[in-house]
């Protein structure tokens, strides 16, 4: 006989308790917990049962244990590969996390489609067969070897597994799926978590790789328990502004890889395309005549990405002045008109100013801060700034320049490019090997100085 539970839990974190609380003891969220009702059923019916409690390994020396990096299962996508840190390795576990909407099914079932000579099975809780079918039909492919299952029963999926061997399994969504071993429903907390733990298991004892798609909240945290993150080897979070074309696959975190990558896409009518050179996308349609433009040489993870930063500064309509910011945060930008307005004289609180990263991007790399600036005072003043000019460097309360990690790596990228001048920091510029770089650099220590080589 099952025997039937209530727990709560933590919306935030998972925290189990068995009573209601307040406040959570581990997270300290408030009026964060949810009843739940368990059930811990003893007759396990699948495959999967007697996984856990058996000892299938012994202690080794760790000398003896070996490993192969040819081994990574290559997804045939270049920036999917990237941000894995170089392929799919056997038997992770890896979540993949996003809006709804943002593109995470195409993702995946893209991968599916592209990866060569292993069998994949895609598992789909979210759509029929027919709806897959038709999502591939979109995405032109030739694949031989990805089958797909409309199932929402660990256990059953357990079966398909267990009947068809695949190499990859993808499972489209977590939130979808659940185990028959708890009675809770499909996408609750402890739901999430025991069929997260399943897929862990399973992939640890295969090897087979798993792949798990997971949605996101309103506030941007994994719809289900931090534990989740715990469970799984690799978070990947898929990003990106709906109403533009840009996505951005991130990894949170990676046990086989760097979290610094990331991988640029491009959704098209036909599935993502693989963006190699965003820089050159995103500056591709800029007009020189135009003022409260400039360029500002990001990074993204260890990627240099160039950005134009576009700001519209006029006089006041109503009393209070409009300030807003898109792709940028709102505080940063108040703080920066302060800094404006004390350091370089403008009465910037009588203006309305709006700011845009172009291409719908959002950017927290402190060295856009001297673009941001440059472009408002373009703006105000009305004149251009030539765009063959780029900027590198953080802006202090008192209107210093401040440096920015990895200089380097941004003024090559810059001389790649074809940009002329690059504006950084006098103190960014100090141990640096200026001849070395096929570009001018142009090293500043405070705002005004800035103001007066681009305007005067
Ligand atoms: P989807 O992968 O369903 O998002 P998620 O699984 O993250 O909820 O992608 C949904 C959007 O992608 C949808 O609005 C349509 C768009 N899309 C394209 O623009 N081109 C395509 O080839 C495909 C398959 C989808
Ligand atoms: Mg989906």
């Amino acid at each position: 006989m099952a025997k039937t539970k209530s727990y709560y839990y933590c919306r935030e974190c998972g925290y189990q308790s068995s009573s209601w609380l307040g406040k959570c003891p581990e997270c300290g969220q408030w009026n964060s917990f949810e009843q739940e009702v368990v059930q811990s059923n003893k007759t396990m019916s699948s495959s999967f049962r007697g996984v856990s409690g058996v000892p299938s390994s012994s202690p080794r020396l760790i000398q003896e244990v070996t490993y192969s990096e040819s081994r990574r299962i290559g997804t045939n996508c270049e920036e999917f590969d990237r941000v894995l840190g170089g392929g799919i390795v056997p038997g992770s576990l890896i979540l993949i996390g996003g809006e709804p909407g943002i593109g995470k099914s195409t993702l995946l079932l893209q991968t599916a489609l592209s990866i060569t000579g292993q069998k994949v099975l895609y598992v789909s809780g979210e759509e029929s067969e027919q709806q897959i079918k038709m999502r591939a039909d979109r995405i032109s492919h030739n694949s031989q070897l990805c089958y797909v299952v409309s199932e929402t029963s660990t256990q059953r999926i357990f079966e398909h597994i267990e009947s068809l061997n695949p190499d990859i399994i993808v499972i489209d969504s977590i939130q979808t799926v659940s185990t028959e071993s708890i009675d809770s429903s499909a996408g609750s907390i402890s739901q999430i978590r025991e069929c997260t733990t399943e897929f862990q298991r399973y992939a640890k004892r295969t090897g087979i790789p798993v792949l798990l798609i997971g949605h996101i909240t309103k506030d941007g945290s994994l719809a289900g328990p931090k534990v989740m993150e715990h469970i799984v080897d690799a978070v990947l979070q898929f990003e990106g502004d709906r109403n533009y074309g840009f996505r951005i696959l991130r990894a949170l975190k990676n046990r086989f890889g760097s979290t610094a990558e990331l991988g640029i896409f491009e959704m098209a009518g036909s599935g993502l395309k693989e963006v190699s050179n965003p820089s050159q996308f995103l500056l591709g349609q800029r007009d020189e005549t135009l003022s409260g433009a400039a360029i500002a040489a990001t990074l993204e993870g260890a990627r240099p990405i160039f950005i134009e930063v576009q700001s519209l500064v006029s006089s006041a309509v109503y009393g209070t002045p409009q300030r807003n910011a898109n792709g940028f945060d709102f505080r940063r930008l108040s703080m920066l008109l302060a800094v404006l307005e004390k350091r370089c004289g403008f009465k910037l609180g009588a203006k309305d100013v709006f700011l845009n990263i172009a291409g719908g991007l959002r950017v927290n790399d402190p060295a856009i801060d001297l673009a941001v600036a440059c472009s408002i005072l373009s703006s105000n003043v009305d004149i251009p700034i030539s765009p063959r000019i780029c900027m590198a460097a953080e802006l202090g309360l008192s209107g210093e320049v401040r440096p920015v990690s990895r200089v380097e790596q941004r003024i090559s990228e810059a001389a790649r490019l074809g940009f002329e001048r690059i504006f950084i920091s006098k103190y960014s510029g100090r141990n640096l090997e200026k001849p070395r770089y096929p570009i001018d650099i142009v090293e500043i220590s405070v705002i005004e100085e800035a103001f007066r080589k681009l305007f005067s």
